[in-house]
């Protein structure tokens, strides 16, 4: 399976699949890496694993619907198959979602619907909870939002700060977005319409965990 990973920062989640990849743990192939930022130290990381990439710059572009077709079109030359937002700090818009349905993952460093938006760490630090951890979901076109495909949970230890948690978070996402990746290329994920909401369901597979202690 062909993916396509999109970034706008540091690029950890992209490493951990391209790890993945690399270990023979991942039936798919990172065949684009795109980012809204040409000086994304995710693009450092494509090159070094020798996956082709390319800046997108949203400033180049009047509308969001003109800078997703702009995507769509580098996407569809690289025959891309599945799109993962790792990082990418842009809403996309239908235009995007229409190419690719049901095709476009993002992960989230909560347990989604908790906490979407910018700096979730500190939103959950904040607020005092318990437990968080992240969320991979298919993207809606909301901020945050659509159908949760798998979660793992983190406790916040008493001696947590927010970057201790957050860092905490960040090993989990490394474990799960490379995960879910597997279960779409081996074909296990399929969406019931049956129930109301869309849910996601997994052959076989437990969608939700529990983090290193
Ligand atoms: C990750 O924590 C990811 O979950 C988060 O940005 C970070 C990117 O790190 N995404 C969001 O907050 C999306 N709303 P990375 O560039 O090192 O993978």
């Amino acid at each position: 399976m062909r993916i396509a990973v999109l970034v706008s920062g540091s690029g950890t989640n992209l490493q951990a699949i391209l790890d993945a990849a690399r270990a023979g743990c991942l039936e798919a192939e990172v065949a684009l890496v795109v980012s809204n930022k040409a000086n994304a130290m995710a693009l450092t990381r494509a090159h070094e694993a020798h996956v082709p990439s390319l800046v997108v710059s949203h400033k180049d572009y009047a509308t969001r619907e003109a800078y997703d077709a702009a995507l769509v079109s580098a996407l569809r030359e690289h025959g891309v198959e599945l799109v993962v937002l790792a990082g990418f700090m842009r809403i996309v818009t239908p235009v995007l979602l229409a190419a690719f349905p049901n095709r476009v993952l993002n992960i989230h460093p909560s347990l989604l619907p908790a906490f979407p938006g910018l700096d979730a760490q500190r939103q959950a630090f904040e607020a005092g909870v318990a437990v968080t951890g992240c969320t991979v979901h298919l993207v809606d076109g909301g901020m945050d939002t659509g159908p949760i495909v798998a979660q793992t949970a983190v406790v916040v230890r008493g001696d947590d700060d927010e970057a201790t948690l957050r860092a905490r978070i960040l090993v989990e996402e490394h474990r799960l977005l490379p995960r879910v990746i597997q279960w779409f290329a081996r074909g296990l994920v399929t969406i019931d319409h049956g129930r109301g909401v869309p849910r996601v369901v997994v052959a076989g597979q437990a969608r939700g965990s529990f983090g290193e202690p």
